[in-house]
């Protein structure tokens, strides 16, 4: 069956794979444009990229209340374990690791990742999944990099890209980023959640089809695309 991927705003998807269901960086509350509420999240794994508010977000309590698994780097898996988890998965940058429903590997990213309470959050990283053939690559908070080259030869299904400046990449970069991965598609992030990171979605996406072989698709918080 296709995977089901819904978007929550800001950095946030549900990746439905008719198996599971797979909650990346649940900012959920206080994110302005989630059309959920965090209590009625479903998830049976969470993946937290990094320890930022608005990636970490609503992760703890979800897990708490589904018994979900959350995924994400040693350090964050041991903080949410500290914090009453009970079922946490550590990885780390460039290890991958096969889940009943498919692949979940951490990639870099060059961001920052202290926890809400100031604990060191490790290495923030970015996600490849690679579900039922297909491969997607969500990159969370980064600046350009020049190791997307290699994630794209992977061969990239989806990419879902950052564009909104400030703090990850801005809608140049993020263009250049298109260029290195080569995605088939590409759903642009993190912009227009708070006021410093405001961009247009429509106008990044004319010159994703004018510069690029991508095909990029502009979401609404609420959407869901087959893939
Ligand atoms: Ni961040
Ligand atoms: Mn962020």
């Amino acid at each position: 069956m296709a995977i089901k991927i819904t978007w929550y705003g800001h950095a946030c998807f549900l990746v439905d794979t008719g198996e599971a269901r797979i909650l990346i960086d649940p900012f959920i509350t206080g994110n302005p444009q989630s059309p959920v509420k965090a209590d009625d999240v479903a998830a049976d794994h969470i993946l937290v990229s990094h320890g930022h508010a608005d990636h970490l977000g609503d992760a703890v309590d979800i897990a708490k209340r589904t018994g979900a698994t959350v995924i994400s780097n040693f350090e964050i898996q041991t903080w949410v374990s500290n914090q009453g988890v009970q079922n946490a998965h550590p990885l780390h940058i460039g290890g991958g690791y096969n889940f009943p429903w498919g692949r979940v590997k951490l990639t870099i990213a060059h961001h920052g990742s202290a926890l809400p309470d100031g604990s060191y959050g490790g290495n923030p990283c970015g996600f490849l999944l690679y579900i039922q053939g297909k491969k997607i690559y969500h990159a969370c908070d980064t600046g350009l990099f020049y190791d997307m080259k290699l994630i794209g030869e992977e061969g990239i299904d989806l990419a879902i890209l950052p564009i909104g400046d400030n703090f990850t990449m801005g809608p140049d970069d993020a263009l250049r980023a298109v260029n290195l991965i080569q995605p088939a598609k590409v759903i642009p992030i993190h912009y227009n959640t708070f006021d410093v990171i405001k961009q247009d979605p429509n106008a990044w996406a004319e010159r994703v089809k004018a510069e690029t072989s991508a095909e990029p698709i502009v979401m609404k918080p609420g959407e869901s695309i087959q893939l």
